[in-house]
């Protein structure tokens, strides 16, 4: 077989992605597959250092790359003049329509097991279109939330596809009894796109019973399907469900480019120290191979990863002692001794 050579832009953001980003590097190059690495910057510290958190030159190289794998972006909680969300802004610049978030077993505690799904997150609309105005002297505030035919029906495909690559499952996640105008209308795009499907066993579930039936038996659930804030709400649920920030890996996926990130953020608190669980980052590399094809490295990674939690050693969020790069270092060694 032909190797080729995948360009993979790195972010590495702020705080500890100066540390899971290099460890997760780690890991790719003991695959022993052939990338061009090319480094590019964003967040918080870009900002400061030249007044816009995300520059041309990034958006350039994400486009021009295979795919892109990111650290995290700290935000500051008052408004600063000028600063935007670094991944926000890449989501709507490159139009990367699909959250992909899976929330699988991994040997960590308080991880339920059998738990196998993945939540399929519209990335574009719902309420992030971030329209909002105060009325009657402030007392009233009114946010829009925007649901199109176009973009209901694009994520409902994006979901069908892949649960058809999965186990065959879709829930479609709603709250169409309250408003039957905006999510009548995602149901009404995602049920046509169904017909397309026909192998796809598709159920509605309302959001509020899906949050509880979630936590009651996740093993229930394959592919779930949903606008962006309820998206937002469910996955951290289902991060959850499945041992937390340090664990879960998430994809940034659209028709040009593609950004894969750990879920959580900058973590101020203990970035420098050296002591990132880089799981999460990992595990949003293995995303990014399964992207590109190399589902069968995409495993093995996974496989590595799972090895390494169950024989140690862990990270202090894991009750262990080691540091980020003695992780990523065993997970690499697992995975040249196994590929
Ligand atoms: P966070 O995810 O950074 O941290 C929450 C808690 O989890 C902290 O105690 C942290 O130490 C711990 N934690 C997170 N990741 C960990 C890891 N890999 N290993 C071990 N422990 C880990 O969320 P927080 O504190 O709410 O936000 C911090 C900054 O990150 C903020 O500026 C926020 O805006 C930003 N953020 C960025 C995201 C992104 O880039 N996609 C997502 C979430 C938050
Ligand atoms: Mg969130």
């Amino acid at each position: 077989m032909e190797s080729r050579i995948y360009k993979i832009t790195l972010i590495e953001g702020d705080g500890i992605g100066h540390e899971v980003v290099p460890a997760a590097r780690v890991v790719l190059e003991a695959t022993g597959l052939s990338f061009a690495f090319e480094e590019a910057e964003a967040g918080w510290e870009t900002f400061e250092r030249i007044g816009t958190s995300v520059p041309e030159e990034t958006v350039e190289k994400i486009e021009r790359s295979d795919a892109t794998l990111f650290g995290a972006a700290t935000s500051p909680t008052k408004k600063i003049e000028g600063f935007f969300g670094a991944i926000r802004y890449l989501r709507r610049r490159l139009d990367l329509f699909a959250n992909v978030r899976p929330a699988k077993y991994h040997p960590v505690p308080g991880a339920t097991p059998g738990t196998d799904l993945v939540v399929v997150r519209e990335n574009t609309e719902g309420l992030y279109v971030e329209q909002e105005r105060r009325y009657a002297r402030g007392r009233v505030a009114i946010a829009d939330r925007v649901i199109t035919y176009d973009a209901s029906y694009r994520i409902a495909e994006f979901a069908l596809e892949l649960a058809k690559r999965r186990r065959g499952q879709l829930a479609l996640v709603h709250k169409a009894n309250v408003l039957p105008l905006s999510d009548g209308l995602f149901l009404e795009a995602a049920y046509d796109a169904a017909k397309r499907h026909p192998t796809v066993e598709t159920e509605e579930v309302i959001v509020d019973a899906c949050a509880m039936r979630l936590v009651r038996d996740p093993s229930q659930f394959d592919v779930l399907v949903m606008e962006n804030l309820f998206g937002d709400i469910i996955s951290d649920l289902t991060a959850g469900l499945v041992g937390g920030l340090g664990i879960a890996p998430s994809g940034n996926i659209g028709e040009r480019a593609a950004i894969f990130e750990p879920v959580h953020g900058s973590a101020p608190d203990i970035a420098g120290k050296g002591i990132a669980n880089p799981t999460a980052a990992i595990l949003s590399a293995a995303m990014m191979l399964d992207h590109l094809g190399e589902t069968r490295m995409a495993r093995a990674i996974e496989e590595a990863v799972d090895h390494v939690l169950e024989t140690g050693p862990r990270t202090p969020d894991l009750g262990g002692k080691a540091t980020t790069f003695e992780f990523a270092e065993a997970v690499a060694t697992r995975l040249r001794e196994v590929i």
